[in-house]
C-alpha cells in the first residue's frame, strides 16, 4: 500500500480535490439536507436530538481539524468540483464528497463513502466521481480490496456499488453507526477484490 494522500485528480465534468476550507462550508450545507442525511452523516448519533450541535458555530471546527490532516498521506478524501462548463452559475461548484478509509481489521482493506447535492443527483456524477477514486486506490495506493455496505433501502447508494463492479455479498441487520436511524437496518454488504477489479477492468462503466 502506497501512503500517497489525496492528489488532485480531473475526470471529464469534476475535479477531485484533498478538503479545503473554501469549500466546506457548503459540504456541511449539503450535509444538513435531510435526503442526505438520512444516509450519511459524519457526527455522533447522540447529538441528532440537538439542533446546536449541528450549527455551523459549532460545526466549523470539526471542519477545520479535518482540513488540517487534509494533505496527510494517510488521507483518502477528495471535495468534488463540477467544472464550470457543467454548473448552473457558469463557476466551479462543490458539489459533494467521496472518500475511502482505513477498515480496520487490515489496513490494505478500504471502506469507501459518498455524498452529492440533491441539486446534482441522478447525472452520473458520483458513478464518475467514485470510479476515479477507486481507479485511484487500486492502482496508485494499491490497496487489496474495498469492503463496504449500504442500507439496502439506498437505493441509489446500493445501485452505485453495483455500476461500480462491486459484489454484493450478504446482508446484516445492524443500528447504522453513520445515520440518525434509530433501531435495526438492513444493510447490503458488497465487496470489490483487487483480482476483480483489474480482471474485469474492460467491462466496467467508463466514467
Ligand atoms: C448515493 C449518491 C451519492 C448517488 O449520487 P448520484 O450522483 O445521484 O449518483 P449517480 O447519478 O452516479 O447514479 C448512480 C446510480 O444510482 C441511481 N440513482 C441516483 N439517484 C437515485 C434515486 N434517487 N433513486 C433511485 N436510483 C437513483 C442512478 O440512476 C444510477 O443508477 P443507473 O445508472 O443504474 O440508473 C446520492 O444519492 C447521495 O448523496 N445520497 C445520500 C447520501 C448517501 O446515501 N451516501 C451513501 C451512504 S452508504
Amino acid at each position: 500500500m502506497n501512503l500517497i494522500g489525496s492528489k488532485t485528480m480531473e475526470t471529464e465534468r469534476l475535479t477531485l480535490r484533498s478538503s479545503k476550507l473554501g469549500e466546506q462550508k457548503r459540504l456541511w450545507e449539503i450535509l444538513m439536507i435531510p435526503e442526505v442525511n438520512k444516509w450519511y452523516l459524519v457526527g455522533a448519533k447522540r447529538h441528532a436530538n440537538n439542533p446546536n450541535h449541528w450549527t455551523w458555530e459549532i460545526q466549523e471546527k470539526f471542519y477545520n481539524s479535518k482540513v488540517d490532516k487534509s494533505d496527510n498521506n494517510d488521507i483518502f478524501v477528495w471535495s468534488v468540483f463540477l467544472k464550470p462548463e457543467y454548473t448552473n452559475s457558469g463557476y466551479e461548484e462543490v458539489i459533494g464528497q467521496v472518500s475511502a478509509q482505513e477498515k480496520g481489521e487490515d489496513i490494505n482493506i478500504c471502506d469507501v463513502g459518498w455524498y452529492m447535492d440533491p441539486n446534482y443527483q441522478g447525472k452520473g456524477y458520483a458513478t464518475e466521481a467514485a470510479k476515479a477514486m477507486i481507479d485511484y486506490m487500486f492502482k496508485e495506493v494499491e490497496i487489496n480490496g474495498i469492503s463496504s455496505g449500504a442500507v439496502k433501502y439506498n437505493i441509489a447508494s446500493c445501485k452505485l456499488f453495483e455500476k461500480l463492479g462491486f459484489n454484493k455479498i450478504g446482508e446484516i441487520e445492524k443500528e447504522s453507526p453513520y445515520t440518525f436511524y434509530d433501531g435495526l437496518l438492513t444493510f447490503s454488504k458488497y465487496v470489490l477484490t483487487k483480482e476483480y477489479y483489474f480482471n474485469n477492468e474492460n467491462n466496467r462503466i467508463r466514467r
